[in-house]
């Protein structure tokens, strides 16, 4: 296993890129593929990514585990210039740029958290609850879906 790059080193090998990050060498090449990340090719076709690619696989992987599809990703990750390392005003750009989604998540999973125990309208009608918030299925003329936590 490669280890970890130096402090001030500016290119990373795909395997020091893949132990400073924790991302395995074959999720980076994935990463690639779909365009959310770019290495150069040294003479002996090897990859070198900028050292700024660290971030960019952060917050792949943090939008990934909360959820955010790779198109959504990469499409704030195309917010980022190509040219040159992301200024904090580049970045500051990407993270308004997804503010309200963020925010729309966190709405919906807080729903999830404070929600899901109880009659959602989901026309189950399975709980005990249901009857009573949902008599005779009515919800289900808002539409389908959870109708409560669509709704709220
Ligand atoms: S939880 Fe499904 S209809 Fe109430």
């Amino acid at each position: 296993m490669a280890e970890n790059p130096k402090w001030n080193q500016r290119e990373l090998t795909v395997g020091e890129l893949s132990a400073r990050s924790g991302v395995a060498v074959s999720a980076l090449h994935f990463y690639e593929r779909k365009g959310l990340i770019t290495a150069r090719r040294t003479s002996g076709n090897q990859r070198r990514y900028r050292r700024d690619t660290l971030r960019r696989v952060a917050l792949i992987r943090i939008a990934q585990r909360v959820g955010i599809p790779l198109t959504e990703i990469g499409a704030a990750l195309d917010k980022l210039p190509d040219g040159h390392i992301p200024t904090g005003e580049d970045w500051q750009r990407l993270s308004a740029s997804w503010r309200s989604e963020l925010d729309e998540r966190i709405h919906r999973l807080q729903q999830l958290r404070d929600e899901f125990d109880g009659c959602i309208g989901c026309g189950c009608l399975s709980l005990e609850r249901c009857a009573l918030a949902n008599p005779h299925d009515a919800a289900a003329q808002h539409g389908p879906g959870p109708r409560r936590l669509l709704e709220s």
